[in-house]
């Protein structure tokens, strides 16, 4: 790390009314960021904590899923929550439930989803190459979001493929519509994971778009990535995804590298064990099942123990734990004279995988605007997603 960076110190994010202390914000990532999760996040730092999508249809039937991703802690400070929808009625439905009712304080809308099952109905990164459709869910959300004075943001991808780009355009539409931010992850649809993000788009949309708060998102695995992605591209704020699975300790160094700190936190085996079985137990609250809580940590043991030497057998039996016991038990196992193990911890994790061509609905890329048979399709987009 260098010096200069060590003193970076950046000011508090203005989403609409609403201020956010240290510039980073938790990616919203279905099956990860919900209230456990979170809690531990936030316990290390400031920061925006928003929750897994929740897919707008959904949310307007009350269906006890969707019900169960809105909720937040009673100390949420922000509670903020992200939103996906194919349609303007359905989004600007699902924005009316939540402020009528006050279940919460910042509203983001999902427009990056890469998964082929969604795309190739029109929905998730898609959708935006659709201007109008694309205009009318914005305009409907920031009009029904503002109704309680709630900032609305948005969060997309570079565009479909490269020869498909449309951040900037989408970016000035969302601006004009009202937006209290922009968030870029800074890939195609087409990419998925794979490969780096391009920084330099999201330096783009910060000069395209000077008077809308930018966050910039992608590949940021440690504290001084998002210094460097800061430094980069001038952006108002960070977004990390990945880089905090196995990890919610990264935001106490987000919080100290952004304060001018180079402190950071360094866990020892002992100290993980003891986080990730903290992050069960509360998992089996959130879940209010044990035995749905210890499902939901199963995918949780690789990351938490990525680098660290813990042998095949037990991380084995780790990943299939039944029961909050049995899982002390095996943590108890493990030899805790380990201590941090340095590089092997770090650098990027979580989903990475290869290219792979988007699928979308026939003639999609043929025209700008939705046909009604595309229209049609669109309703499919919204079943069974998960992810961005
Ligand atoms: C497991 C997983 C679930 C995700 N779910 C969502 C989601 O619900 N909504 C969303 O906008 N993006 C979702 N994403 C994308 C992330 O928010 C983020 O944009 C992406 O991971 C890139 O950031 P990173 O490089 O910091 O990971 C998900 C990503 C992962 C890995």
């Amino acid at each position: 790390m260098n010096s200069e960076a060590s003193h970076l110190k950046l000011p508090p994010l203005k989403l609409g009314k609403l201020t956010v202390e240290t510039p980073v914000v938790l990616a919203p990532m279905a099956g990860v960021t919900n209230k456990a999760f979170r809690r531990l996040c936030r316990e290390y730092g400031g920061g925006l904590y928003v929750t897994e999508m929740v897919t707008a249809r959904a949310l307007v039937e009350r269906k006890p899923e969707s019900m169960r991703i809105i909720e937040h802690d009673a100390d949420e400070q922000i509670r903020s929550i992200q939103i996906y929808g194919v349609d303007a009625v359905n989004v600007g439905k699902a924005i009316r439930l939540v402020v009528e009712e006050d279940r919460a304080d910042h509203i983001d809308l999902n427009f990056g989803c890469p998964a082929p099952k969604v795309t190739k109905r029109g929905g998730g990164a898609a959708l935006p190459w659709k201007t109008d459709l694309f205009t009318a869910i914005v305009h409907t959300a920031v009009k029904e979001a503002s109704r309680n004075d709630i900032p609305l943001t948005i969060k997309m991808r570079k565009g479909i493929d490269d020869d498909h780009i449309t951040f900037l355009e989408s970016a000035k539409i969302a601006r004009d519509a009202g937006v209290a931010a922009i968030a870029l992850h800074g890939r195609t649809a087409a990419q998925h994971y794979s490969g780096t993000a391009d920084w330099d788009s999201i330096a783009q949309l910060r000069e395209a778009i000077p008077d809308v708060p930018i966050l910039g998102n992608g590949d940021i695995f440690a504290a001084e990535d998002a210094v460097r992605m800061v430094e980069q591209t001038g952006v108002d704020g960070v977004v990390i995804g990945r880089g905090c699975q196995g990890r919610p300790w990264l935001f106490g160094d987000l919080q100290n590298a952004f304060e001018g700190s180079s402190e950071r936190i360094r866990p020892t085996l002992s100290e993980v064990a003891a986080m990730i079985y903290r992050h069960a137990e509360l998992l089996v609250e959130t879940f209010a099942d044990e035995y749905k809580g210890l499902r939901e940590i199963r995918k949780h043991v690789a990351w938490y123990f990525k680098g660290y030497p813990v042998g095949g057998e037990l991380r084995a039996k780790m990943a299939t734990v039944p029961d909050l016991e049995t899982f002390r038990e095996l943590l108890g196992q493990l030899d805790h004279s380990i201590g941090y193990p340095g590089a092997a911890v770090e650098g990027s994790r979580g989903r990475a995988g290869s290219p792979k061509k988007p699928h979308l609905p026939d003639g999609w890329l043929n025209s700008r605007i939705l046909g009604d048979a595309e229209r049609l399709g669109l309703v499919e987009a919204e079943l069974d997603i998960s992810g961005g």
